[in-house]
């Protein structure tokens, strides 16, 4: 199994991708690493569709590419468009829709499913800048799509450097 700080570190955006199709076992395999996420009393509001090839990734690709960014996207192999489905929280009167924790749940989902696919030597890109109305207007996604992941095989392989604020500015141990 790999160190898990190996493989948090070895995770970055890609966004050089190879035209290299994407196995359907591997994606099936972080579904099931999203699939076990935690979630807001396990209500676990999500749902992945995945566009692997096909005539529906470059309608994908378009959608990713709102207001002139995301151009890789174009050679993205593989999308996965992470669904945010209602969120039914169990508390003391019952079953209670709240969409409070859903956003945060789709993220810790969508971190797992992300650190499979780089176990399993896959490279992705989350993708918030994206044409949600466009999504929901393609028949086969037709629902609230809160990011997409693109997925494939990285075309250049050194990992950069990870550019992030000093743990001096984010860490304090308080007494
Ligand atoms: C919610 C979210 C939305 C993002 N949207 C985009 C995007 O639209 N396009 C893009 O190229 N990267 C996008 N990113 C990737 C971030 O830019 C990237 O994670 C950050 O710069 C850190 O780099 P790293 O992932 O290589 O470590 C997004 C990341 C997250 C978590």
């Amino acid at each position: 199994m790999a160190d898990y700080f190996d493989l948090i570190a070895s995770r970055e955006s890609c966004r050089n991708f190879l035209e290299r199709p994407v196995e359907k076992e591997k994606l099936i395999r972080c579904a099931e690493a999203a699939r076990i996420a935690p979630s807001a009393c396990d209500s676990q509001p999500w749902e992945f569709i995945v566009v692997n090839g096909g005539p529906l990734r470059g309608k994908v690709a378009e959608c990713a590419q709102q207001f002139g960014l995301n151009k890789f996207t174009q050679k993205a192999p593989a999308f996965v468009a992470v669904v945010e489905k209602k969120a039914m929280l169990r508390n003391p009167a019952g079953m209670v829709a709240d969409q409070k924790y859903a956003k945060f749940d789709l993220g810790l989902a969508t971190m797992q499913f992300c650190l499979a696919a780089t176990a399993q030597g896959l490279s992705t890109c989350i993708l918030g800048s994206i044409n949600r109305k466009k999504l929901k207007e393609l028949p086969e996604i037709g629902e609230d799509v809160f990011v997409l992941i693109a997925v494939g095989y990285a075309a250049d392989s050194p990992l950069r450097r990870k550019q992030r604020k000093g743990l001096d500015e984010i860490l304090k141990f308080a007494e």
